[in-house]
């Protein structure tokens, strides 16, 4: 893969004063919401095969979503703006009655994001996602989002909205600190400048994808981000396994999986995004970011659902 800008220079991080973010600090958490129809089966289908689901449930979704409901649901004040179309406002009363500010999500005439979601009875899922109102993101919109945000404020993003990369450019020049989870990858993150991500989260996969070392491999994507993107952090989720922190001195922190029984793994790695960043931008140890969002992200696998698999501060703590 050819990237753009990739840099070893560090990025913007946040303002710590005494351990904690300055108070002026806002955080935007700009993505998708979608509508997850989730239907239980015996397994996954392949190719040619049909197989009947007696379960089917409705939940709120998106990573975007996901990903504000667990930074809220740890205890940061995040706003989210994102798009959505007449059948969205289960999908705004989620983000409210998780604390989110929602006033930047707007409504267009259009389908919501949706998804068809398959979990077999080991909990392990397969998706299939239709934008909608997600990629129906324009120039006009980014600039009324980023509006009330400024230096020093941080964004967070995944790849389920389009002009990703304008995005990252237009935060980047108002010298917010951007967080990137690139998932689902595909090429659009092509034309995204990975030189201005001050933190990505990445699962191995994704690793895999951006560094082109193999996804077996982790310590070598690890090492693939020191010698081109050692500006930003870097998280690299693996499943069952862990994670691995690494910061922008190079150090490492390794931190294994909490075990569980796997209801759903839906929203499992937002889950540990939202919690992770709430820490990290908070300045707590990095340990106990990384405990506490294995200890979340198991919470949510143990459960239904996306949005509403999410744990609140207390169940977790
Ligand atoms: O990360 C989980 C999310 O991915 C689901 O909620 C679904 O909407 C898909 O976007």
């Amino acid at each position: 893969m050819k990237w753009k800008n990739l840099k070893v220079e560090k990025n913007p991080q946040p303002p710590v004063e005494d351990g904690r973010i300055g108070e002026s600090m806002k955080v935007l958490s700009f993505g998708s919401l979608n509508m997850d129809y989730v239907y239980t089966l015996d397994h996954i289908v392949v190719p040619g095969e049909t197989e009947s689901s007696t379960i089917r449930n409705v939940f709120t979704g998106g990573k975007g979503l996901n990903q504000s409901i667990a930074m809220a649901r740890a205890g940061l004040a995040v706003h989210h703006a994102g798009l959505v179309g007449e059948e969205g406002t289960p999908l705004i009363e989620a983000l409210e009655e998780a604390g989110v500010d929602a006033s930047l999500v707007k409504f267009l005439d259009a389908p919501t994001g949706h998804t068809f979601i398959q979990v077999n009875k080991e909990g392990q899922n397969s998706i299939v996602l239709f934008g909608g109102t997600n990629q129906m993101v324009t120039e006009e919109y980014i600039d009324e989002a980023l509006a009330g945000f400024g230096k020093g404020d941080l964004i967070l993003l995944q790849n389920e909205i389009n002009m990703l990369d304008v995005i990252i450019d237009k935060a980047y020049a108002k010298g917010m600190i951007v967080a990137l989870n690139p998932s689902p990858f595909d090429r659009k993150i092509l034309a995204c400048d990975l030189g201005k991500v001050s933190l990505f989260f990445v699962n191995e996969v994704e690793g895999s994808q951006i560094s082109g070392e193999s996804a077996n491999e982790p310590e070598k994507i690890l090492d693939w981000f020191d010698a081109n993107l050692a500006g930003a952090n870097i998280v690299l989720t693996l499943g069952t396994q862990g994670a691995w922190y690494r910061n922008l001195d190079g150090a490492r922190t390794w931190q294994p999986a909490v075990k569980t029984e796997a209801v759903d793994t839906t929203a499992a790695g937002d889950t540990f995004t939202g919690y992770f960043l709430q820490g990290w931008i908070q300045a707590m140890p990095i340990s106990a970011c990384m405990a506490r969002a294995a200890k979340a992200a198991a919470i949510a696998v143990s459960r239904e659902g996306a949005a509403p698999s999410i744990p609140t501060r207390d169940e977790v703590e």
